[in-house]
C-alpha cells in the first residue's frame, strides 16, 4: 500500500463546492492579474482554497493566522505550484509568524482574505501606504469581525471588507457543526478519555458553543453552559442545558471548553474551585480565553503527562490539565486537522466568492464592513445541495401571489 505525495488529494475529494468553483473558473480565469494575500490555518482543506484561487487565475500569497496550526507538507506542496508563494512554515515562533505576515504584505497584494483580521489590521496599522492601494478584503471569523467592526468605528478602514463569517453558509455550518464536532473529537483524542458521562462546561452559547453543547449531550455528557448575554442563557436553558455562572460551574465540571471570543473567561477564582483532574480546553480564539498567566502563577508546579497536555499542580495537590496550550483545541492539538473538510469547504467557498465579487463585479462599495449579498449565499447553498444530490421544492406561482396579496383578496378566508 502506498500513500500519495500530494497532501491535498484526500481533502479535494471532500471539498466538492471548491472543486466545482475551480472547474467552472479555470478556463476563463476571472481573477487573472490580481494578487490575493491569504492568512488562515494552513492545512489541507485551506490548501484547496489556495489552489482554487490559483485555478481562477489569481496569484496567491499565503501565510498562517495562528503560528501552531501549520501543516508543513501542505505548505511545501503549494509553494512548489506556479503562481503560489508561501510565507509560512511549520513550527514558526510567534516572532517569525509576525514577520512572515509583514513580508506577505510588503508584496502589495490587491485583496486580503483573512482569519482573525490579522492581515487587515496589520496592513492598516503598520503599512498604511499599502492599505490605500488594496481593493478589498474578506474576513471569516467572529473574532476577526469584532476587530474589523472596531476598525470601522475608528474610521480607519481603507477598503471594503466582506463579512464572510456573518453569512448563513458560514456560521450555520462551520461554527455550529465544524467547531462543535472537531473540538469534542480533539478533546477526546488529546486526553484519550471519553466524553460520555462527563460534566462538560461550555463557556459561551453562540454558534460555536451551541454546537459544542449539543454534540456533547449527543455523546452522553451532562452539559452546563455559562453566558453573559441573558437571551443566550435563556436559549441554552430552553435547549435543555443547565445554565450556571462560572463560579458554580467550576466546582462541578470535568471538561471545560471556552468559545466566547473574549479573554479571561476562566481565571484564578475558578481554578481555585475546580475538581482534581479537570480538563481545560479553548475552542474560541487565540490563547486568551483561559487566563494562562493566572494559571501559571497559581500552580505550584507544571508537567507534561502526555503530548498536548500541560498539567498544573495546585498548592493543595489538585491537577488541572490544560489542552493544546490553551490555543484552539480543534486546530492545534497533537492530532488536530482543523474542521472536517466538508464543513470548511463551504466557508472557503464563501471566501472565494468574497474575492470574486469584490474584484470582478462593478460595485460602488467604499471603505467599510459589508454583508455578502444574500443572492451569493443562496447560490452557494444551491451549489452545495447539488453536490449532495439533494432536491428542494420550487415556490409555485400561486404561493408567490398569496405572499404578495396583502389585502387577502384571493384568500379563502
Ligand atoms: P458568537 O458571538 O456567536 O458567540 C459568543 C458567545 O459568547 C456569545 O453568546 C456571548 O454572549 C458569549 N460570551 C461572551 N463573553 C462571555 C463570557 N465572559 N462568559 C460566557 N459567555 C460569554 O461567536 P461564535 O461564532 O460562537 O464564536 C466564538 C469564538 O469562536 C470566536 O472567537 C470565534 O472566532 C471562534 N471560532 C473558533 C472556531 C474554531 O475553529 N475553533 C471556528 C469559528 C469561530
Amino acid at each position: 500500500m502506498s500513500t500519495t505525495d500530494d497532501p491535498l488529494s484526500w481533502a479535494r475529494e471532500y471539498t466538492p463546492v471548491l472543486q466545482s468553483l475551480g472547474d467552472e473558473y479555470d478556463d476563463e480565469e476571472p481573477l487573472a492579474g490580481y494578487t490575493i494575500g491569504l492568512a488562515t490555518h494552513m492545512e489541507a482543506v485551506s490548501g484547496c482554497l489556495v489552489e482554487t484561487l490559483a485555478r481562477a487565475g489569481a496569484e496567491v500569497l499565503f501565510t498562517a493566522s495562528e503560528p501552531q496550526s501549520t501543516h508543513g507538507d501542505v505548505v511545501q506542496y503549494l509553494d512548489d505550484q506556479p503562481g503560489i508563494t508561501a510565507f509560512v512554515r511549520e513550527g514558526m515562533s510567534d516572532a517569525e509568524f509576525d514577520e512572515a505576515q509583514h513580508e506577505l504584505l510588503e508584496r502589495e497584494p490587491d485583496f486580503l482574505l483573512d482569519d482573525g483580521c490579522e492581515l487587515i489590521a496589520k496592513v492598516h496599522d503598520e503599512h498604511p501606504e499599502i492599505a490605500k492601494q488594496i481593493l478589498g478584503g474578506g474576513e471569516q471569523t467572529t473574532a476577526g469581525i469584532t476587530r474589523a467592526e472596531a476598525m470601522e468605528r475608528d474610521g480607519v478602514l481603507e477598503f471594503p471588507v466582506y463579512s464572510v463569517n456573518d453569512t448563513p453558509m458560514k456560521h450555520f455550518f462551520d461554527n455550529v457543526h465544524g467547531t462543535g464536532e472537531s473540538a469534542l473529537v480533539n478533546v477526546s483524542i488529546t486526553t484519550n478519555t471519553v466524553i460520555t458521562g462527563q460534566t462538560v462546561v461550555v463557556a459561551g452559547y453562540g454558534y460555536c458553543g451551541r454546537g459544542i453543547a449539543r454534540k456533547a449531550r449527543g455523546l452522553g455528557a451532562q452539559t452546563v453552559v455559562t453566558e453573559v448575554e441573558p437571551r443566550k442563557a435563556l436559549q441554552a436553558h430552553m435547549d435543555g442545558h443547565r445554565v450556571l455562572s462560572m463560579p458554580e460551574a467550576a466546582e462541578i465540571g470535568d471538561i471545560f471548553i471556552t468559545s466566547t471570543g473574549t479573554r479571561d473567561v476562566i481565571r484564578r477564582e475558578h481554578f481555585e474551585a475546580m475538581q482534581d483532574g479537570a480538563q481545560l480546553a479553548n475552542a474560541g480564539h487565540f490563547d486568551v480565553e483561559i487566563d494562562l498567566d493566572g494559571l501559571a502563577e497559581y500552580a505550584e508546579s507544571v508537567s507534561e503527562p502526555r503530548e498536548g497536555i500541560t498539567r498544573y499542580t495546585t498548592p493543595d495537590g489538585r491537577h488541572l490539565n490544560l489542552l493544546a496550550d490553551g490555543r484552539l483545541v480543534n486546530l492545534t492539538g497533537p492530532a488536530s486537522d482543523g474542521h472536517p473538510a466538508e464543513i470548511i469547504d463551504t466557508t472557503h467557498a464563501m471566501m472565494f466568492v468574497a474575492a470574486d465579487d469584490l474584484l470582478t463585479r462593478d460595485h460602488d462599495l467604499g471603505p467599510g464592513l459589508y454583508a455578502i449579498p444574500d443572492r451569493l449565499d443562496r447560490q452557494m447553498a444551491e451549489r452545495k445541495l447539488e453536490t449532495l444530490d439533494i432536491d428542494t421544492d420550487a415556490v409555485t406561482e400561486k404561493q408567490v401571489a398569496y405572499a404578495e396579496d396583502w389585502r387577502n383578496e384571493g384568500s379563502a378566508f
